[in-house]
């Protein structure tokens, strides 16, 4: 089987579902209330032990009710929470409304995750034992540059989602092998609004990237290739909250099982369309069986 170790963030998504988000100064009546597991390193942990992988999660959790039940919610996907550490103070939280369309908005207040801010000892070994280590923006800086040096200086392979968007050291690109921006992240990290052109100018920064489009599909270039365009299956969204992280945990878990990159990129898109179709950011991730089921190659 194959390893995956993800570096991130875990939060407890408080969830308002509602006809239309309310605007500045405006008060609207919503229709349900949820809590559901959620954060972007959590979700691709999850997402990746979903879709077949072993996965381990290095992170921290509040010592408060949430943070007992995010731990509990990545054991009962699978993922190994052995280097989840719990710490002093609340869990990480996102604030998010969920309109009618399943757009949303997010306020994300890191709890717990700022206090990841280095790698401890047995962090370095488990990464050095992967296949691929997968990182997004949601912890401190330090930690994900520390996290892209050990598992450059073993050899693996690493995947950065930089979401949040925010401005990057450029040593932390030379360290990452597949940088996976949506669309808005693409082009804030290039001042390059087309996709394509962005994606083509982060190849200066590192060699293989994929830019997701949400029911678009998603671009992939890579140096010396010709670039692919791939379809997302048409569906009706419900609650796309972690849809890109479902995405990249599927690609990781196709890619480490050395599949062509087209079907890779085919499969990750048929997972993050089942993920739309419920609510919910990890709550909604389907497994490896309803995958292999939605995937046409
Ligand atoms: O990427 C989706 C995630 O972003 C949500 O689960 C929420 O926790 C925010 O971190
Ligand atoms: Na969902």
């Amino acid at each position: 089987m194959t390893h995956i170790v993800v570096l991130g963030s875990t939060n407890m998504d408080l969830v308002a579902y509602v006809e239309k988000a309310p605007q500045r100064g405006e008060t609207v009546t919503g229709r349900e209330f949820r809590t559901i597991p959620g954060g972007k390193g959590a979700n691709q942990a999850v997402a990746a032990a979903r879709a077949g992988a072993t996965v381990s999660m290095i992170g921290a959790v509040g010592n408060d009710a949430f943070g007992t039940r995010l731990r509990t919610g990545l054991e009962h996907s699978g993922v190994n929470t052995d280097h989840l550490r719990t710490v002093e103070g609340p869990s990480g939280t996102a604030h998010i409304v969920v309109d009618d369309e399943g757009g949303n908005s997010i306020v994300v207040i890191p709890g717990a995750n700022g206090t990841v801010d280095h790698l401890v000892p047995g962090d370095e070994g488990l990464i050095a034992s992967a296949d691929a280590l997968l990182l997004q923006l949601e912890i401190p800086m330090a930690a994900v540059l520390a996290g892209a040096r050990t598992a450059r200086a073993h050899g693996v392979r690493t995947v950065l989602t930089p979401a949040p968007a925010r401005p990057l050291p450029p040593e932390l690109l030379s360290g990452v092998d597949l940088l996976v921006p949506n669309e808005h992240e693409a082009a804030a990290l290039t001042g390059v609004p087309d996709p394509f052109a962005a994606a083509d100018a982060l190849l200066a920064q590192v060699p293989e990237v994929v830019v997701t489009l949400g029911p678009a599909g998603c671009l992939y270039v890579t140096r010396g290739a010709e670039p692919l365009a791939v379809p997302a299956p048409r569906v009706t969204a419900v609650d796309s909250t972690g849809a890109g992280d479902t995405f990249v945990g599927a690609l990781a878990v196709a890619l480490a099982e050395e599949r062509p990159v087209r079907e890779a990129l085919t499969w990750a898109a048929a997972a993050a369309a089942l993920s739309v179709q419920r609510e919910g950011a990890s709550a909604s991730m389907p497994y490896r069986s309803e995958i292999e089921a939605r995937y046409t190659a």
